[in-house]
């Protein structure tokens, strides 16, 4: 085997692969993705599975520790997380600095990155019981201080974790419960929810996933690392993507809803526009989860009986992408971001939010990368570069520049 280390030192060659398209950072035992065979598996089971038959929280128990849970160890880790659901009453001075128009997403960062405050433990996990109680920490706070974002955004009062409830359905109840009355939870919704969260869960070394184990390389904190995640999946070529979707086919209506007249601009290489969820990095022949996905929005848009002009620019773009010479050859197919933002407009979340419920299911991945990473005692990540500026250059003084 060639000794990278001893090769560079010898030739000071480097390997420069931009967007890191063909370079593994790490070692990794938790997800499975061919890209050419459209396979998505988590610890060795089918995505497809694992949407049908679990819900979200047993699936983030599978990620984060590597095995499908028991009945006890999953009433336990529910139990667990609930412990710690409450956040600190001090976090709501940093968000009333907030303006109200300010992204949730942004907010979202900076509030997770604040938890560190507040919890010093998580920064400093040292054996495997910390790393569990940093795991549950982490899954109860993130949950509540997500939908804060939003109450901050619409003026409400922030509501408290119910432990009578699960975990998706207090996602429900802790972005709509008003004090006026009840909030009525709807199972079709939840289900739909819980199925988009486990499709969402992990995606080994995508740019949020590769920021987290890079930023928690340094030791950083788990609060810190994801706070940092948070930050690249906000952007529209990631997560962003999902309300990109939504803005671009509000664009396409309100420009008269001619679908093919957007294709075109798609195609036009003078023209910067891109279609919002078609493409993906790694996946060249169709998105696994795009698939459960599509089948899921169909399911949720038939049973609430939504009847939105919005989806039927959706479809539209979506049959006349999937046979257009451009789209085809290039191999760009709809991917989770095109059906996820469809659904979330159908069970009324806010297109600000769709981003936030992206992190929320992301949650378990971007934990059990950092825990693998910390656990196998990664050294701390630091690319090289080619440098290609001026070569060495005499100073110049102030008066002759
Ligand atoms: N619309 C039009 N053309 C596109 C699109 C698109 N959405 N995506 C890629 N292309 C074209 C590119 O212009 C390029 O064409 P060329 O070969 O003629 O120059 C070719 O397809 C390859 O594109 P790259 O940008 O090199 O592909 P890359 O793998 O770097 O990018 C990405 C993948 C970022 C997802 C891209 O497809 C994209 O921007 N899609 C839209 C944003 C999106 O949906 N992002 C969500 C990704 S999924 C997720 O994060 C869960």
């Amino acid at each position: 085997a060639i000794d990278i280390e001893k090769l560079r030192a010898l030739t000071g060659a480097i390997t420069l692969d931009p967007g890191y398209k063909n370079s593994g950072s790490c070692k990794s035992d938790i997800t499975f993705l061919d890209g050419e065979e459209g396979i998505l598996r988590y610890r060795g089971y089918a995505i497809e599975d694992l949407a049908e038959k679990a819900d979200f929280l047993e699936v983030s128990y599978l990620v984060i520790f590597g095995e499908l849970p028991t009945k006890e160890q999953l009433e336990q880790f529910e139990n667990d997380i609930r412990k710690y659901t409450l956040v600190n009453e001090e976090m709501k001075n940093i968000i009333d600095g907030f303006p109200k128009t300010a992204h949730p997403m942004g907010v979202l960062s900076s509030l997770t990155s604040a938890l560190t405050a507040f919890n010093p433990k998580v920064v400093n996990v040292e054996n495997e019981k910390e790393m569990y109680e940093a795991v549950c920490k982490t899954m109860a706070k993130f949950l509540v201080i997500a939908t804060w974002t939003y109450r901050k955004m619409m003026g409400y009062p922030l509501n408290y974790y119910d432990n009578t409830k699960g975990y998706v359905e207090n996602f429900m109840h802790l972005m709509f419960e008003l004090p006026t009355g009840p909030y009525k939870q709807n199972q079709v919704v939840i289900d739909a929810l819980d199925k988009l969260f486990i499709l969402h869960a992990d995606h080994e070394q995508n740019c949020s996933t590769s920021t987290v184990r890079i930023v928690g390389s340094s030791h950083a904190g788990l609060f810190a690392s994801i706070s940092a995640g948070v930050s690249a999946l906000w952007g529209p070529l990631h997560g962003g993507a999902n309300q990109a979707v939504l803005e671009m086919l509000e664009d396409i209506q309100k420009d008269g809803g001619d679908a093919d007249k957007y294709l075109a601009k798609a195609k036009d290489k003078d023209d910067p526009f891109r279609l919002m969820g078609f493409g993906h990095r790694v996946y060249k022949n169709f998105d696994p989860r795009a698939k459960i996905i599509k089948k899921a929005a169909d399911e949720v848009l038939a049973t609430l009986g939504v009847n939105d002009p919005i989806l039927q620019i959706a479809k539209k773009l979506e049959e006349s992408a999937l046979v257009d010479e451009y789209f085809v050859s290039r191999k760009l197919y709809p991917n989770v971001d095109f059906y996820s933002g469809i659904i979330y407009r159908a069970l009324g979340i806010p297109t600000d939010m769709f981003t936030v419920l992206f992190a929320i299911g992301r949650l378990p991945g971007w934990i059990a990368q950092w825990k693998e990473m910390r656990v196998n005692k990664e050294p701390i990540g630091r690319p090289r570069q080619v440098y290609t500026g001026h070569p060495l250059r005499d100073f110049v003084a102030m008066d002759k520049r």
